[in-house]
């Protein structure tokens, strides 16, 4: 399973490709306007300072809702850097636009999924990847890795190349579950990533190596 980073701070980025077993990122406006980048120049800068830290494929959202404007924008994001997947999200508009620039081979993130017929749409339309929110079904008391399930079933059983990327992701067991499932790419914060390191045997155990190591040296 691939391990996006859903974020985009930039010290957050270097920590998660420093410790090797970083895929790529996950963007959005919210995530943007977090880290205080504005103005259009500012986040087409931003994207591509992304792209210089990690090895992998960075997502980056449109703006408009109308299909001419999808394509403007996402043409000149595809354009910034060859790391860069498009990022539609799931309205009639965008399918129009992912099966756009699949035709064209400009690579797609199909987000804002939130039921399997969305995610089956957007595989028939040609995404990349296809963004399902868990952790936003959870805060709504909807099973949101049942919906990871599902897909995997529907995509399994046509082919589709579409890779399932579990977004929304907020802790670790998210993330192992959703490795459980097969999905096919994570994408969370941080910390949800750290937090497969954890587990007091390790700590107690090497604890007690390096204490009987200095009882011989
Ligand atoms: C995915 O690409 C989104 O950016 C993200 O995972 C949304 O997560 P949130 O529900 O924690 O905002």
């Amino acid at each position: 399973m691939k391990f996006f980073i859903d974020t985009a701070n930039l010290e957050q980025i270097k920590e998660a490709q420093d410790l090797g077993v970083l895929d790529g990122v996950t963007t959005n406006p919210s995530l943007m306007a977090k880290e205080g980048i504005t103005g259009r120049n500012n986040i087409l800068k931003h994207y591509v300072d992304i792209c210089n830290i990690v090895d992998g494929d960075v997502s980056a959202e449109v703006i408009a809702t109308d299909f001419e404007g999808m394509i403007k924008e996402g043409e000149e994001l595809a354009d910034l850097h060859e790391q860069i997947v498009v990022k539609i999200p799931m309205i009639k508009d965008g399918v129009k636009a992912i099966k756009y620039f699949a035709d064209r081979d400009i690579r797609t993130n199909c987000t804002l999924v939130f039921s399997a017929g969305q995610a089956l749409l957007a595989a028939k339309a040609g995404a990349t990847y296809v963004s399902p929110f868990i952790g936003r079904l959870d805060d709504i008391s909807t099973d949101g890795l049942n919906l990871i399930a599902e897909i995997r079933l529907i995509y399994d059983n046509y082919g589709f190349e579409t890779q399932i990327l579990a977004a929304s992701v907020r802790h670790t067991m998210h993330v192992l579950e959703c490795a459980k499932i097969g999905s096919d790419v994570m994408t969370g914060p941080l910390s949800s990533i750290e937090g497969l390191l954890k587990h007091p045997l390790t700590d107690i155990g090497l604890e007690k190596f390096l204490a009987d190591y200095k009882k011989g040296n």
